[in-house]
């Protein structure tokens, strides 16, 4: 078989296969079929690397890592647009165009709210994605765009183009994408266009790869080159070529047809899977785009026209009291039921004592709601028409929970429940300590916490190490059975395995979310340390600020902590050193390892939270101070450097017989 042409034709016939999928909606083979090519071509490519093809749709998984993106200057500069927040303003910019141009058209197309992006190709084949940037000078997130499904790696026909779009996260991504990160412990994307840029803006493209980005293209920005003389037309040709484009465009003649097409546009929106926030509104005939041209900042021949987000008003029954795991008391509205921007909402987070007073909300009020960023629910304001003899606000002394006093510092917005004894606290600890990136305790869940913490067989996080003494008992609990106890009590000496930085990370400290605690482990390696650590010795952990020092000191400072620390000492968690020493005379151990490319036998996290078990030091970088670095398949910058470092390179076949021999 002659493999440069079967590889040219595999990935020939891929690529097509996707742009049949993801851009007209029209498979042409069967998963199982694809699923067989894509593996054939998998494997041609890692026995035959030299006959990779540069649009390989094998890069579209992701792998390859960066230090950092490359600046590049924009041929042809990405303008922003002008807005018109109303129809007035929309009128206003309809007749500065009349008054230069008798008859003309406009091209209405949903504004996306994600991220533009310049793409180029040459000969039809995919060559650079560059973001906006400051408009002149953007960077090369080339790797990152390549995961994006409907992202054509090879046109239809071989032309040199750079096309304009919106790269955007669909909705269901978003959903899926926070909860995970709310699982972890990590920040919540506020809305999909952060998620989206946030994404974009990752190093290693094979998580870029896992979050569903996707992607409208709406601009030919060389558009002199092809046969086409509007916009519309540039949008047909964009499809034609492999393009995803967003077919909710209207056209319109008179001001009257445009605010009717808007009005449309508006109402069919709600139902889409990707955030709109409003509509571009174009001079459709190239030629009148020219003779418009710009001001210093916009074209002349275009405008975006903002939706007004909806704001809804109901009326706020009560204000209740959320106890966290770190004591913090979120006080929480609790609303009569409406329907604001397609979804119910009945509750919405009044996040402080401050936020509540600024507006002076009250029990019994009318609120206005709006979704921020078409999110999260937020109440804005109240309706003063309708106050009647609603009492001011006050905020609760005591804890709704255990009664204990709240405690405010000056420099914190929020109040605090110190008790340890604290139940909700406690549930909430327990809950966290347990979750999948914590000690990842499979099945205690929240109501099975909340089921044995009434039961009293669970007060804190210890108690999880003392529930087989309840064995007799908890078997005959209603609902749970030998079986269930059985598979809760292996996850939980399961548990005792896991690496420092889980653990550290389960502790549940204030402002120690899982990248953190990973951070934290990194350069203090273990407990004795990171429990002597001085606020300067923590500071100077690049990441860390006086803020996460101070709840981490504060920590050590409370008798009961320590009394759970030393549980875990006692026990011989991994944590504490003692097995990681026991390993000394193990290959890795003592060693600053760096890992990069894609593996094929284990996840990043699964390896390194390996190699650390076995005594090694894993690190995101690669300096003189590495001594290893494990290079997997497409291996970038990285491996470049080790090899200039002359630093010792390791293949994943390599690593693999290390850790069967020892
Ligand atoms: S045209 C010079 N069309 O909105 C014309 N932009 O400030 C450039 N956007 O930066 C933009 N959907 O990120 C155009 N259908 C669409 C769009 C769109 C979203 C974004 C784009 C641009 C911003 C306008």
């Amino acid at each position: 078989m002659d493999i440069l042409k079967r590889i040219k034709e595999l990935t020939k016939i891929i690529n097509q296969a996707n742009v049949d999928y993801h851009t007209y909606d029209n498979p042409t083979m069967s998963d199982y079929e694809y699923d067989m090519l894509f593996k054939e071509l998998k494997e041609l490519e890692l026995a035959y690397p030299e006959y990779k093809q540069p649009n390989s749709p094998t890069d579209k998984v992701g792998g390859v890592i960066l230090d950092r993106f490359q600046k590049v200057t924009h041929d042809i500069p990405m303008t922003s647009l002008s807005n018109a927040f109303n129809f007035d303003e929309l009128a206003d910019f309809y007749h500065r165009v009349q008054k230069e141009i008798e008859a003309f058209e406009l091209i209405s197309e949903l504004k996306i709210d994600g991220l533009a992006i310049s793409l180029i190709y040459e000969n039809g084949n995919f060559i650079k994605a560059v973001t906006r940037g400051d408009g002149q000078i953007g960077e090369d997130v080339s790797e990152n765009v390549k995961t994006i499904k409907s992202l054509p790696l090879t046109l239809t026909k071989p032309v040199n183009i750079t096309v304009r779009g919106e790269i955007f996260m669909p909705y269901e991504s978003f959903y899926k994408l926070n909860m995970e990160r709310e699982k972890e412990g990590l920040p919540l994307f506020a809305n999909p266009r952060n998620a989206a840029s946030g994404t974009i803006r990752q190093l290693d493209s094979s998580i870029v790869s896992k979050r569903g980005l996707d992607l409208f293209v709406y601009t030919i920005a060389n558009s002199d080159d092809f046969e086409i003389d509007t916009q519309h037309k540039a949008l047909m040709l964009l499809h034609k070529l492999g393009f995803k484009i967003n077919k909710r465009y209207g056209l319109s003649n008179t001001l009257s047809d445009l605010f009717e097409t808007i009005n449309d546009l508006d109402r069919t929106r709600q139902g889409l899977n990707f955030a709109t926030d409003g509509v571009v509104v174009k001079v459709n005939q190239f030629n009148y785009q020219k003779e418009l041209g710009y001001t210093a900042r916009h074209p002349k021949w275009a405008t975006a026209y903002k939706f007004s987000p909806e704001v809804v008003e109901t009326k706020l029954l009560k204000i209740t009291f959320q106890v966290g795991r770190t004591g913090v008391i979120t006080p929480v509205a609790n609303l009569e039921t409406v329907e604001v921007s397609g979804s119910n909402v009945s509750r919405a987070t009044l996040h402080n004592e401050g936020f509540i007073r600024d507006r002076d909300i009250r029990e019994g009020d009318y609120v206005y709601l709006q979704k921020a960023g078409e999110i999260i629910p937020e109440i804005i304001s109240v309706n003063m028409d309708k106050r009647d003899k609603q009492l001011p606000f006050e905020m609760i002394t005591n804890c709704p929970d255990c009664n204990s006093v709240l405690v405010k510092k000056e420099s914190d917005a929020d109040h605090f429940c110190i008790n340890p004894d604290c139940p909700s606290r406690n549930i909430n600890q327990i809950i966290h300590f347990a979750s999948r990136n914590a000690m990842n305790i499979d099945t205690l869940g929240e109501k099975v916490v909340e089921t044995f913490h009434g039961l009293g067989y669970l007060n804190n996080i210890i108690d999880i190490y003392s529930l087989k003494d309840h064995y007799d008992e908890l078997i005959e609990l209603p609902g749970f059975g030998k079986k269930s106890i059985d598979k809760l009590l292996e996850a939980i000496e399961n548990s005792k395995t896991m690496p420092f930085a889980k653990l550290f990370f389960g502790l549940g400290i204030k402002n120690v979310g899982a990248k953190v605690a990973q951070i934290i482990v990194d350069e203090l390696s273990d407990i004795d340390t990171i429990m002597s650590a001085t606020k300067e010795e923590l500071t100077s952990i690049f990441e860390i600020g006086d803020v996460i020092a101070d709840s981490i000191i504060n920590y050590f400072k409370d008798e009961k902590n320590l009394e759970i620390i030393n549980f875990f000492k006692k026990n011989n968690f991994v944590l504490f050193q003692e097995k990681v020493k026991k390993l000394d005379d193990h290959f890795f151990s003592g060693k600053t390892v760096v890992l990069t490319g894609t593996l094929e036998h284990f996840s990043r996290n699964e390896l390194s939270d390996k190699l650390v078990l076995l005594g090694a030091k894993v690190s995101s970088s690669v300096s003189k101070k590495t001594d290893i670095v494990i290079a997997g398949d497409q291996a970038g910058s990285k491996l470049t450097k080790a090899i200039e470092l002359q630093i010792k390179v390791l293949s994943e076949q390599e690593l693999l017989e290390i850790l069967n021999e020892e």
